[in-house]
């Protein structure tokens, strides 16, 4: 049996409260990611994406379970095994602002990396760079530049740089676009994309913008309060969801594309996730919900078809899914933007047959 790049198995955090309370942000979390693929993480704010995503990076420890990096257990690394999965293991966050030094030039944001994972000699990593720099739209002669010379847009290309240069098998993406004008949103979508095609990195995309994760993912994790609450195939969740929460989520979602950002049209708000009700915790905001959906325990992810998973006791019953089959004869205005810029910039590569940098490393 292929082992997974990534599986994540009962991955708990819960941060202390004032009174002896605990919030659990990560409640019980299993997931897998495959070699090269996408896997995206949507949710509300707040249901604990960005603690996973720090989890799976161990920049914050789990309490309980396991992250198995190619099968080895990932909070059992010490020394220089962590260091080698850190190189393995790179993060774009969504504020470029707060995630580079605005002391440091774009040169050393870029070599340091390279150097202190001992992956080349300084001349060499200089190189690498400046082929970085071009791979990811911008110039090797903006090199000696601080990160306030940079559009917000411009930013994010040299952290994605900057996770590229030591040869990564996986990027957590925590909401890398969400903070971009959404013209370049797309840009930077595609940009992320081609870069997997070309190196065979996965990615682990936070998103709460579901027009970018139609698409962008191949696989799909929908959290509801610090647990996984339907899980499988892009395609599958999109034309089939089973979960009343990721119903509600696409419901909302056209509104979305083209109206002010969350999701607003989502009624009533997630539990306190210091005090979460009984049973299923999505009951007290679903439509379907009935006298069992309020008694524990709550109901478990289970297999409902191949690879798809949903934490439901009805979700074989919920009537077929039609509200995004009304809304989808025109598609999300985002992906047509993505489509637009793909197509643009497609034919600009096709006249220039410009020669790609070698990968990194
Ligand atoms: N360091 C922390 N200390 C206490 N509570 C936290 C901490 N980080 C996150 N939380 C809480 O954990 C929950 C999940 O947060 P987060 O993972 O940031 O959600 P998301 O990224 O989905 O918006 C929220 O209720 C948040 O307030
Ligand atoms: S278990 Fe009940 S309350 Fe929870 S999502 Fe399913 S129908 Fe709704
Ligand atoms: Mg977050």
């Amino acid at each position: 049996m292929n082992v997974p790049l990534l599986r994540a198995e009962g991955l708990h955090c819960a941060y202390p409260l004032p009174g002896g309370r605990m919030l659990r942000a990560v409640d019980g979390i299993d997931l897998t990611l495959a070699r090269g693929e996408t896997l995206a993480v949507v949710g509300e704010s707040g249901c604990g994406k960005s603690t996973l995503g720090r989890l799976l990076l161990r920049l914050e420890e789990a309490q309980q379970g396991r992250i198995l990096l190619d099968g080895t257990d990932m909070r059992g690394l010490r020394g220089a095994a962590l260091r080698a999965m850190r190189r393995r293991v790179q993060v774009v966050f969504q504020d470029p602002y707060g995630s580079l030094n605005p002391r440091e030039r774009i040169r050393d944001v870029l070599v340091r990396p390279m150097l202190l994972h001992r992956l080349c000699t300084r001349a060499e990593a200089e190189r690498r760079a400046a082929a970085l720099m071009e791979r990811v739209g911008l110039s090797p002669a903006q090199l000696d530049r601080l990160p306030h010379q940079f559009s917000g847009g411009q930013r994010q290309r040299i952290a994605i740089a900057r996770a590229l240069a030591v040869g990564p098998d996986l990027i957590v993406c925590d909401e890398p676009v969400s903070a971009l004008d959404v013209s370049v949103q797309a840009q930077v979508v595609n940009l992320l994309q081609d870069l997997q095609r070309e190196r065979g990195v996965a990615l682990l995309f936070i998103s709460h913008d579901l027009a970018v994760v139609r698409h962008l993912a191949h696989q799909v994790a929908v959290m509801y309060a610090g647990r996984v609450v339907e899980a499988g195939p892009a395609a599958t969740l999109f034309a089939d969801p089973r979960h009343p929460y990721t119903r509600a989520l696409l419901e909302a979602a056209p509104r979305t594309d083209t109206g002010p950002r969350g999701h607003t049209a989502l009624a009533g708000e997630p539990p306190n996730p210091a005090a979460p009700p009984p049973g299923c915790r999505f009951a007290p905001r679903c439509p379907a919900a009935r006298d069992l959906c309020r008694q524990d325990p709550q109901p478990a992810l289970r297999e409902i078809g191949p690879g798809h998973r949903a934490a439901c006791h009805f979700a074989e019953a919920l009537p077929p899914f039609t509200a995004l089959a009304a809304g989808a004869a025109a598609p999300p205005a985002l992906a047509a933007r993505i489509a637009a810029y793909r197509a643009a910039r497609d034919r600009e590569s096709a006249a220039a047959a410009t020669e790609r940098p070698a990968p990194c490393a």
